[in-house]
């Protein structure tokens, strides 16, 4: 199927995985999406090397991160792997490793667009997050290193981009106990030293954050490996903390396995109502190029967010 001959996608049916432009299954799992002059970039783990057919785990690969291009958030065109796995097994992102939650965010100083990505061992004991700049959203990515941020472990990572240019690393460190925040050095490629702590013995993962009303907010997980369970959501007055939890803020039927759903990402505005957009993808495993995505607006009410399921994206976009 051509570009010219395919219709504009109306809507993608929540909690399946979504077709690109070409009709192609969209490959963006654990992803998060940079807005860069008017065009929406997603960019997220590839995982067509883990289809439905591949006998036996040994056989699956990884692809690296993918990267998708929209104007609207809903019609998405593949730019293409933008950070390749590599054949080198001693490389951090040898094709039998663990390339996890890419983000991207801009740094105006540099010019450069700064990825971070959780890279592991199989069985995730390495527990790092790695480094890659590219001078353009559509990549090359060039990976330079990867770190445990000030010397503790790091996995389920993401990143931040506050207001006033700063920019924060925030991962599960401590074999998942606790949900580390990492202010980066001016040019978002490495950490500064200025860190805490928070949410101490809680394992949390699949953190996603956004700034709403001078305030911060977060979705996350618990940790059940591919299995979906309760989300968590909590809120601080300085992204550093300290963070009140305030519960799962999924609500009605499915709430209490956050709808078959894991968080991933926030968009801090979404298309004609404007209000954040928290995306979630359904795992798959063993088939994880199968996994479906679940993206809901998040409402506000009592001072808590509220998530509703709704089974489209982007579903009834007239609410006041
Ligand atoms: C849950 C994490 O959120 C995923 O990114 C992945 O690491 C799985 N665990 C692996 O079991």
């Amino acid at each position: 199927m051509s570009l010219s001959t395919i219709e504009q996608v109306k809507m993608h049916e929540n909690g399946e995985c979504w077709r690109d432009q070409a009709g192609q299954s969209i490959q963006a799992h654990g992803g998060g999406i940079l807005l860069h002059d008017g065009v929406y970039y997603w960019y997220g783990e590839d995982r067509s090397g883990y289809p439905l057919d591949t006998d036996g785990q040994r056989k699956r690969r990884n692809v690296g991160v993918s990267c998708y291009s929209s104007t609207d958030l809903v019609n998405w065109t593949h730019v293409g792997v933008v950070l390749p796995a590599v054949d080198d097994p001693t490389h951090d992102l040898h094709i039998h490793r663990v390339i996890e939650r890419p983000k991207v965010i801009y740094n105006p100083g540099t010019k450069q667009f700064v990825m971070w990505l959780h890279v592991d061992s199989p069985d995730y004991s390495y527990a790092r997050a790695g480094v890659a700049v590219a001078d353009s959203p559509a990549g090359p990515f060039r990976y330079l290193h990867s770190l445990r941020p000030n010397g503790f472990m790091s996995r389920d990572q993401t990143l931040f981009l506050d207001v006033d240019g700063q920019a924060y690393h925030i991962g599960a460190s401590d074999e998942n106990a606790n949900t580390m925040i990492s202010r980066l050095t001016d040019d978002y490629l490495n950490v500064s030293g200025d860190f805490c702590k928070a949410f101490p013995g809680r394992y949390m993962e699949a953190f996603a954050f956004v700034r709403h009303e001078g305030r911060y907010w977060m979705i996350a997980s618990g940790c059940t490996g591919w299995k979906p369970n309760a989300a968590r959501s909590a809120v601080a007055e300085t992204f550093m903390g300290p963070w009140e939890e305030l519960g799962n803020p999924c609500v009605g039927e499915n709430a209490d396995l956050t709808f078959g759903g894991q968080s991933t990402f926030i968009i801090p505005q979404g298309p004609a109502t404007h209000e954040p957009v928290a995306m979630f993808d359904v795992w798959r495993p063993p088939a994880l190029a199968t996994s479906g995505y679940v993206w809901l607006p998040i409402r506000w009410k009592n001072g808590r967010m509220e998530l509703h399921w709704q089974p489209n994206w982007p579903g009834d976009t007239k609410r006041p």
